[in-house]
């Protein structure tokens, strides 16, 4: 038996955590066991590393070697588990993640990113990924109005204008798995689409 694995991924302010709720919710009414889970983090191995990923200052291959090492802990001991009994896995990002900041964002190689993946979970992806997109202006203005800023949070407009471009690179090369949600609307709308798209999949 294997359970579905349901990834989020957007800038930092497309509004993810409201969605992955909502998501959660429905699919429990539906009788889903669902596993809610994020990264970096989702163990207390990964979330210790969160901690310092987020926080510490520290130069791009030191960043994707953590956020890949989070990530293993991660999958090993919740995220396998969970759909081996049959689970649906909602994560709060996943590997895109690291394509979009890491190697879009940073500039760090993606090459070398497509290696660590398949030393780190080689077979297992996603089975579907949610891309909330929205312009880097708009996801900034959110998140001025929501919370303070942590590292990647401080970057500049441009690094979030590449970390997007990122996230459309992987939705091109995954046209199946990968799908965008337009997330510039306001949240009912943004739902509509995500409801939409599970009702298309009969999930
Ligand atoms: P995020 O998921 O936005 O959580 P919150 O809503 O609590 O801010 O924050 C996680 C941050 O980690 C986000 O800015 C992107 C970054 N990140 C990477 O740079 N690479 C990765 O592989 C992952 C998973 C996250």
């Amino acid at each position: 038996m294997s359970g579905r694995f349901i990834t989020f991924e957007g800038i930092d302010g497309a509004g993810k955590s409201t969605h992955i709720e909502a998501l959660a919710q429905r699919l429990r009414q539906g009788g889903c066991e669902v596993v809610n889970t994020r990264e970096p983090g989702g163990t207390d191995l990964a979330e210790r590393l969160r901690e310092l990923v987020l926080h510490q200052r520290m130069d791009a291959l030191t960043e994707a070697l953590l956020v890949f090492a989070a990530r293993r802990d991660h999958v090993q001991t919740l995220v396998a588990p969970a759909l081996e009994r049959g689970a649906t896995v909602l994560c709060d990002r996943f590997t895109d993640a690291t394509f979009a900041y890491q190697g879009a964002g940073r500039g760090f190689d993606a090459a070398v990113l497509s290696q660590l993946e398949q030393w780190v979970h080689g077979a297992l992806q996603p089975d579907l990924t949610l891309w909330l997109d929205l312009p880097a202006e708009t996801a900034a203005q959110r998140r001025a109005q929501a919370r303070a800023a942590d590292r990647f949070e401080s970057e500049d407009l441009a690094f979030f204008e590449r970390v997007r471009a990122g996230y459309a690179q992987r939705c091109a090369q995954a046209p199946q798995r990968f799908v965008r949600i337009d997330s510039s609307l306001e949240r009912g709308a943004v739902w509509a689409q995500i409801a939409a798209e599970l009702e298309r999949r009969g999930w």
